[in-house]
């Protein structure tokens, strides 16, 4: 959700406007992908790294954070939404947590589209932590694999990452599932998150769906498979 801070110094106005039309650009998103039937949605909303960001912005994206779960409570829950989280939750304040937990826990057995906010979020953290979690647990060497590793990640109940979208002309991860991209499709965008909208989902899906996915294989044997199937 990059360029709020941009969007909102280029009009003359404190950053937190461009995070709270920022979040309006989540709630348009969210409610497009589901019409469109993605299966997952993760929203990198505060990274580990945003903390160190100063006070009265934290404070505020907390608030924003917090309006976004009562807001949208309704719209999950009548639409079927999964809520999730990836990150630290417990470093969040209490007067987030506590809606958080509750309608992660309400939403728990939906069925619909997840929809995965990465909240004091770190993708080497979560590395780490699924690292030392194997440790923790006495896992041999030789049992611990690709499969069992993944199974130790925050995103094990996900999908497999298809599309990464990163808005505001950056072209780079800056510590987001990391583990998870490797085959994942990367579409960068100029447009700042403030302006990112269903039409713009709509683009990098179309971009999406014009790119050869070939997770190592040559083109002509990925024709074979095809034929196959
Ligand atoms: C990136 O823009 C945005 C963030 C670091 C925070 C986004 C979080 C919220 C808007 C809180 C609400 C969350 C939800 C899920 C509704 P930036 O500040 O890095 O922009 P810049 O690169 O232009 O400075």
């Amino acid at each position: 959700m990059d360029g709020n801070g941009r969007w909102a110094e280029a009009r003359g106005l404190p950053r937190i406007e461009g995070h709270r039309r920022g979040s309006e650009s989540v709630r348009d998103v969210v409610r497009a992908a589901r019409e469109l039937g993605l299966q997952a949605l993760t929203i990198y909303a505060f990274s580990s790294q945003n903390w160190a960001r100063p006070v009265d912005e934290v404070t505020a994206l907390m608030q924003l954070l917090c309006d976004f779960v009562r807001d949208e409570r309704d719209e999950i829950m009548q639409n079927g939404i999964r809520l999730r989280t990836i990150g630290q939750i417990e470093r969040l304040p209490a007067f987030v947590q506590a809606p958080l937990a509750a309608l992660v826990a309400d939403s728990a057995a939906h069925t619909g589209m997840t929809l995965c906010l990465a909240l004091s979020y770190g993708g080497r953290e979560a590395i780490v932590e699924a690292a030392r979690s194997a440790l923790a647990d006495g896992v041999a060497p030789a049992q611990l694999d690709e499969a069992t590793f993944s199974a130790r990640l925050p995103t094990r109940d996900l999908p497999p990452l298809d599309l990464l979208i990163r808005t505001s002309g950056e072209q780079r991860l800056s510590n987001f599932l990391l583990w998870e991209s490797a085959y994942a499709e990367l579409y960068f965008t100029d447009t700042l998150w403030p302006d990112f909208r269903r039409a713009h989902l709509g683009a990098a899906l179309d971009a999406y769906r014009g790119r050869e996915r070939r997770f190592g294989l040559t083109s002509a044997q990925l024709s074979d498979i095809t034929e196959d199937n």
